[in-house]
């Protein structure tokens, strides 16, 4: 090789503007790589847009280089060929000449060091495109509400993909082909808001939450109080104080029965839902450990059922915002006051609060400006009046999104039945088994699934009721199972 005139035949090819581009490009993309490598090997500030320049753009960039080059030399090949110049040989090695076993040494060497950078970088690239920051933080205005409330949730150290990728080969593909189609949606501004829920193609419970959780495992009754303060001049504390039969699914483990006898094993539950968004369910099938097969349905509904998607019922049926939850302002209020947040003597602060966060605002700026400006004009004299326009406006950025949307009234949440049906979708006392009429999902009473061992303020949430107290309602009028159509999550009707 060595023998021949300068410039040698093979390097004539390159001699064109199209691969000097691409040589040029190609370099300058290898060593931001190497740079920006370094930076985030080095210095731990997480930006989520390091990641992605270093193992996305820039390889991006190098291999548009190395490919450009190679057209160039396709190119300038073909001319030639066409303007009759006589072709070389393309390669021609010769082990014996010292001078072509160096060439080849380093030939070696480069390789081998290239390799080396691409799969250091496709593995990085591998861990950006499936990093929190890159879910959450990437498309910032899309996912900010999804992102703000996770980072708020029990699970703001589980990644996003272990609920919404999963394991697997086949999982990553799935999902990068959907990003793929998400990417463009974002660049180009076209997306829903609010992002519909639920996800149709989720993966199923067993594939993600169960690989955390064992579903096998019994839970005994769980123990919660709900603090609540009434919307009049004094703020009135009440409190109900729960006893929750969560119960196990697995008879190895405990007994079966209670909240969670739905996900154990033996039983299979399936339902459609007449709406998007899961809320109206009037048929249930149960087939039971035997194989008996129950069919439930609501008194109005007669169609034929194979119009409709049937579900087989897993834990996101009923935690599913485990998440994502956006608090209710009649909850977060609530919980500022009992954390002493917000200060429960100044008059009316429940009620002033919250009808303070409802308002139709159009964006988040304009929303913090004017919670300040309504608050201070109605507790000018309070001396902590900063303290609580600083948290209702917390609650605010928090929970509410009107850029895209988002709040709680997007998003029903299933897991109990005050602002939404919830359980009693399928717990309301009309579902019937069909053939047996006299059979119904149980509903009729109020402690199949919890028990009140106390409801009220300070001294009487002290006398715990082991047997249970019958719920006293404030109003004291209620209709059993209709509490969603008056709490709203606001003000209740
Ligand atoms: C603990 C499991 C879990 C984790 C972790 C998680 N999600 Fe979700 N996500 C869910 C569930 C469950 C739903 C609702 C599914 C349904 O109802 O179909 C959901 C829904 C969504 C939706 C659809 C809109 C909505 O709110 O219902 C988006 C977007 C989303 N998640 C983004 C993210 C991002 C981004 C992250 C990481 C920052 C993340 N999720 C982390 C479980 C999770
Ligand atoms: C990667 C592991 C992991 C996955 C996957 C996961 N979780 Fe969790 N989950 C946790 C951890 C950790 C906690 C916090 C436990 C604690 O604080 O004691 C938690 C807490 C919870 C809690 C109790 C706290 C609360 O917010 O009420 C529920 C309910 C729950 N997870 C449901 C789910 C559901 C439903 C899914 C699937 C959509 C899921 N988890 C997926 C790890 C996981
Ligand atoms: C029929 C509805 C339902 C289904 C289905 C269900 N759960 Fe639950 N689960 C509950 C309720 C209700 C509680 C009580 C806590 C509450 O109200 O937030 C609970 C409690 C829990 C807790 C304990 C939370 C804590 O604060 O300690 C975990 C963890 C949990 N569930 C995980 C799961 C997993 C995983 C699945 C699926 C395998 C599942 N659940 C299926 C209704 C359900
Ligand atoms: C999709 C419909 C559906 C939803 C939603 C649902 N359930 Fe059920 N539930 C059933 C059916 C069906 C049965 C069993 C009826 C039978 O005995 O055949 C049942 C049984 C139960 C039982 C009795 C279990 C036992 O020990 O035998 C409890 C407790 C219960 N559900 C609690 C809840 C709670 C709490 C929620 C909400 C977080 C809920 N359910 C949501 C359909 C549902
Ligand atoms: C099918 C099961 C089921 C039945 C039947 C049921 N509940 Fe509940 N209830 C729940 C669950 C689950 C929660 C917990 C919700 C949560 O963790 O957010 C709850 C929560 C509550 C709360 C506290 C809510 C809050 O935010 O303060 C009250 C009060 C309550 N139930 C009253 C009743 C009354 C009254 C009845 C009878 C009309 C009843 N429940 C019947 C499952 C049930
Ligand atoms: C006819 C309308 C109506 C129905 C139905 C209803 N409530 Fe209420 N509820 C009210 C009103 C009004 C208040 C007083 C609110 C206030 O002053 O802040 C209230 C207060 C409450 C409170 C304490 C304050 C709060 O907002 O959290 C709880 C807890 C409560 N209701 C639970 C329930 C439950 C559980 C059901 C269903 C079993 C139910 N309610 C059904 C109208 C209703």
């Amino acid at each position: 090789m060595s023998t021949e005139p300068s410039p040698s035949p093979r390097n004539r090819y390159l001699r064109n503007w199209l691969s000097f581009a691409g040589g040029v490009l190609a370099v300058s993309a290898f060593f931001a790589f190497l740079f920006l490598f370094a930076i985030d090997l080095f210095a731990h500030n997480g930006n989520p847009y390091m990641g992605i320049l270093a193992y996305v753009v820039a390889p991006g960039f190098l291999f548009l280089g190395l490919g450009m080059i190679a057209a160039g030399v396709w190119w300038q090949r073909r001319h030639e060929k066409s303007a009759g110049t006589p072709l070389p040989n393309l390669l021609h090695v010769d082990l014996t000449r010292p001078a072509d076993q160096k060439k080849l040494k380093w030939f070696v060497v480069a390789s081998v060091g290239f390799l080396l950078c691409t799969a250091i970088g496709s593995y990085q690239s591998y861990h950006v495109s499936e990093s929190v920051n890159f879910c959450g933080q990437t498309c910032h205005t899309p996912m900010k509400p999804e992102f703000t409330a996770y980072q708020n949730s029990s699970h703001a150290r589980v990644e996003c993909v272990a609920c919404h990728v999963g394991h697997g080969a086949e999982a990553f593909v799935k999902a990068k082909m959907n990003g793929v189609h998400q990417l463009i949606g974002v660049i180009t501004g076209d997306y829903q808001r609010p992002i519909p829920t639920p996800i149709r193609n989720l993966r199923p419970a067993r594939e993600t939450c169960e690989e955390c959780h064992w579903p096998n495992k019994f839970t005994a009754n769980l123990d919660r109080i709900y603090q609540h303060f009434l919307a009049d001049e004094t703020n009135t504390p009440f409190a109900v104080h729960l006893s929750l039969k969560v119960g196990g699914s697995d008879p190895a483990h405990g007994p079966v029965g209670g909240i969670h006898w739905h996900i154990s094993k033996d039983n299979k539950i399936e339902y459609l839902a007449t709406d998007e968004r899961r809320q109206v369910i009037p048929w249930v099938r149960v087939t039971s450990p035997k194989g008996e097969v129950t069919e439930y349905r609501s008194p109005k509904f007669t169609n034929d059922i194979s119009q409709f998607e049937v579900r087989t019922m897993d834990c996101i049926d009923c935690h599913n915002r485990p998440s994502h939850r956006y608090r209710t302002p009649n909850d977060s209020v609530d919980l500022a006051l009992s954390t002493g947040k917000i200060d429960r003597t100044l008059p009316w602060v429940k009620s002033n609060a919250v009808a303070v966060l409802i308002q139709p605002y159009q964006t988040e700026p304009e929303a913090l400006q004017k919670i300040s400006a309504t608050l201070r004009a109605q507790y000018p004299t309070a001396k902590n009046v900063d303290a609580l326009v600083a948290e209702v406006q917390g609650i605010y950025s928090r929970n509410f999104f009107p850029e895209m949307k988002a709040d709680w009234r997007a998003y029903p949440e299933n897991i109990g039945h005050k602002e939404w049906p919830g359980c009693f979708r399928c717990h309301d006392g009309t579902h019937k088994a069909v053939g047996d009429p006299k059979k119904k999902i149980p509903a009729s009473d109020c402690s199949s699934c919890h028990t009140i061992l106390a409801q009220g303020a300070g001294e009487q949430l002290q006398k715990l009721n082991a047997k249970g107290d019958t719920f006293i309602h404030v109003d004291a009028e209620y209709e059993n199972f209709d509490c969603h159509s008056c709490h709203t999550g606001a003000f209740p009707k």
